[in-house]
């Protein structure tokens, strides 16, 4: 596939140094393509381009953007350049004024609903927000089985789309529902935030399992 990766910190260039591994056209987009000279050295298959750029890419956006510049950064893309595609929402609403990560927002209304508000003709999935980056394509490395990625979005199609990348990398899927399911889904990761930060930050190898019996 050729994917855009809307956002160049740490998660942007996790997923492209693993998605470049794993065979797929990668378009990184930042503000600052001067500040990635180390990491393209490092990562020359990746190609290094604007938010614009990222957008062009035909066949599946990834949006990891700081959520304080979230909705900026998706005008920089560009509405159109991202009409009719399949956006996946990567984001967490944090807010760090207190020092330690909170939610921003959350019962009434989440980032997942808002991204799709400002993309009203894009199909945008909430998805592998809840699991630290180095994991995100590398489910298999878990003690105890692959965990789960918890999904919400409005249209089946895209969520049939993003169900089958997150499978076809080693994740079992658990589609929550329509996107105010993100009002779930974005708390999640701050249970993940929060055993780490209990730990000392000695523990950042867990992930989410949906058990049944
Ligand atoms: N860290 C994790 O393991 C993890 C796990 C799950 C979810 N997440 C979520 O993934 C997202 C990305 O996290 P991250 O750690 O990679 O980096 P981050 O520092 O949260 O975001 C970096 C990106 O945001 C862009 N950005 C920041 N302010 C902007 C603004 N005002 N306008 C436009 N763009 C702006 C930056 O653009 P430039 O490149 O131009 O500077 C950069 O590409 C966050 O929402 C985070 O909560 C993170």
């Amino acid at each position: 596939m050729n994917i855009g990766i809307i956002g160049a910190g740490g998660v942007g260039q996790q997923l492209a140094t693993d998605l470049v591994k794993l065979g797929h056209g990668v378009v990184m987009g930042t503000r600052n393509p001067e500040k990635l000279e180390e990491y393209k050295t490092k990562n020359p298959q990746v190609s290094i381009g604007s938010f614009a750029d990222a957008a062009k890419q035909p066949d599946l956006i990834l949006l990891a953007t700081n959520w304080g510049g979230t909705q900026n950064a998706l005008e920089l893309a560009g509405k159109a350049n991202l009409a009719g595609k399949v956006v996946v929402d990567i984001t967490n609403p944090l807010d760090f004024s207190t020092g330690k990560p909170a939610l921003a927002l959350g019962f009434n209304t989440s980032a997942g609903e808002l991204v799709q508000s400002w993309l009203p003709d894009s199909h945008v999935v909430k998805a592998l927000n809840s699991i630290t980056a180095s994991a995100m394509l590398n489910p298999s490395t878990f003690v105890g089985g692959n965990p789960d990625m918890f999904i919400a979005g409005n249209e089946a199609n895209a969520k049939k789309t993003v169900s089958s990348f997150l499978e076809s990398v080693g994740w079992g899927v658990v589609d929550l529902g329509d996107m105010p399911q993100s009002r779930l889904i974005e708390p999640l990761a701050m249970i993940w935030i929060q055993i780490g930060f209990q730990s000392g930050w000695s523990k950042v190898n867990h992930g989410f399992k949906l058990l049944n019996r």
